[in-house]
């Protein structure tokens, strides 16, 4: 059967774990780059030139020559967002609208979904990210969501205008939002973009980098339900969110930090407090992206690793954010015992990466979920980053 090949990068802890890094630290090598679900919830955060720039559409291939960058079917697309991210990346002289390229399938955020998440109680309790994620899936799995398909039919604003009146009579106090100007701004763009059918567009193709968002811990299936977000942010969600044959999966490269952290409501078993959890959020920089609240913070989870390492089929592992950890005398991972009374390892802390003990830490992991740790960033621009030759890991002999 023909289809192209497809390597995929997703998180395997709850997001945040360096992703749009590593994605540029590998997009050079393919021609496409397509984001498989999720929305404006992420941040992707990357460096160019000198600049931080935050991703939250557009995958984070944009940035190299000669690459496709997908908005895939899975994905949840918020019209308003993409245009002031275009705009952005402009004024930084690149032109996304000659790279991007938006699947069909893909459903439309509306402001609508957005006063959802301000209105009703739902997401609080979550924690979520208030970009109108979980209403707009919701909306989508209810079979009266808006794809972007529709943007062409002559009945779209009637469509759009249906769905505020239904979701405002929910909440008759509440003033619903009103269609800006932006709104259609965005549209506009999107109405300027190729849409495709990915199935047929993508087979040009040889190779395929599929981007993940959050990570397998915040999955809608896999994840620490309720406390997830609406998507599959596993390998089960490239297959639908590109709408490919499961044949085409080849690399599953997992991205870990070397720590953890969480943003939102929900269970963490290793989970720090007070003057450990103040050092990491200073060290790590550990604020979201998307909505500027501290992460919070702990040590890095072998088991939950393990499970998200057998769940996707991981080949690789990418560790980020080693260097937050220099010079701490010790480090914890976590390798047995419930949730509620994790069993620790202790191990000797590094003073640079290039001590013999950040080797024995990543040895450890490796001998731990039996997966090499394949690349290493060292900081958070473009160039901190080296490829390290697995070493066979000792559980495997
Ligand atoms: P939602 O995706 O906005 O519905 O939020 C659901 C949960 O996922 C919340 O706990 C969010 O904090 C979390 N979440 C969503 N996107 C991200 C992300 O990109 N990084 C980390 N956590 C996220």
């Amino acid at each position: 059967m023909r289809s192209p090949r497809v390597d995929v990068v997703l998180g395997l802890q709850w997001g945040d774990e360096g992703k749009g890094k590593v994605v540029d630290a590998l997009a050079g090598s393919y021609p496409v780059v397509a984001r498989f679900q999720g929305g404006p919830n992420a941040g992707h955060t990357l460096y160019y030139q000198g600049k931080k720039v935050v991703l939250h559409q557009v995958p984070s291939g944009i940035f190299h020559e000669g690459v496709y960058c997908v908005i895939g079917n899975g994905v949840v697309l918020d019209p308003e967002v993409l245009l002031r991210e275009v705009e952005g990346l402009q004024a930084l002289g690149i032109d996304p609208k000659e790279k991007l390229i938006v699947g069909k399938r893909a459903h439309l955020i509306l402001p609508i979904h957005r006063w959802l998440e301000e209105v009703s109680a739902e997401g609080e309790k979550i924690g979520t990210t208030r970009r109108g994620i979980g209403p707009a899936y919701a909306d989508r799995y209810a079979r009266r969501g808006i794809p972007v398909a529709w943007i062409d039919e002559a009945d779209f604003a009637q469509r759009v205008e249906a769905l505020f009146t239904y979701h405002a009579a929910r909440f008759p106090s509440e003033k619903p939002p009103t269609l800006s100007e932006t709104f259609w701004k965005g549209i506009e763009l999107l109405r300027s973009l190729p849409r495709v059918e990915l199935t047929e567009w993508l087979l040009q193709f040889e190779a395929v980098l599929a981007e993940g968002s959050q990570g397998t811990m915040l999955d809608i299936f896999a994840g620490t339900y309720p406390y997830v977000t609406s998507s599959h942010t596993t390998v089960a969600g490239v297959i639908a969110g590109l709408s490919v044959p499961p044949q085409s999966i080849r690399e599953v490269y997992g991205v870990i930090k070397a720590y953890t952290t969480r943003v939102g409501e929900g269970p963490f078993p290793t989970e720090v407090f007070g003057s450990e959890a103040e050092w990491l959020q200073t060290r790590g920089n550990e604020r979201g992206s998307t909505t500027g609240r501290l992460r919070r913070c702990g040590w890095l989870d072998l088991v939950a690793l393990q499970y998200a390492i057998q769940l996707n089929g991981v080949t690789h592992l990418a560790l980020t954010k080693a260097d937050v950890l220099c010079g701490l005398p010790q480090v914890k991972v976590r390798v047995g015992g419930s949730d509620t009374a994790p069993i620790y390892e202790t191990l000797p802390g590094w003073q640079s990466l290039n001590d013999p003990a950040f080797e024995h830490f990543v040895r450890f992991i490796e001998g731990f979920v039996g997966v090499p740790v394949r690349g290493i960033s060292t900081g958070p621009s473009r160039e901190d980053w080296y490829e390290r030759l697995p070493k066979a890991p000792k559980s495997l002999g």
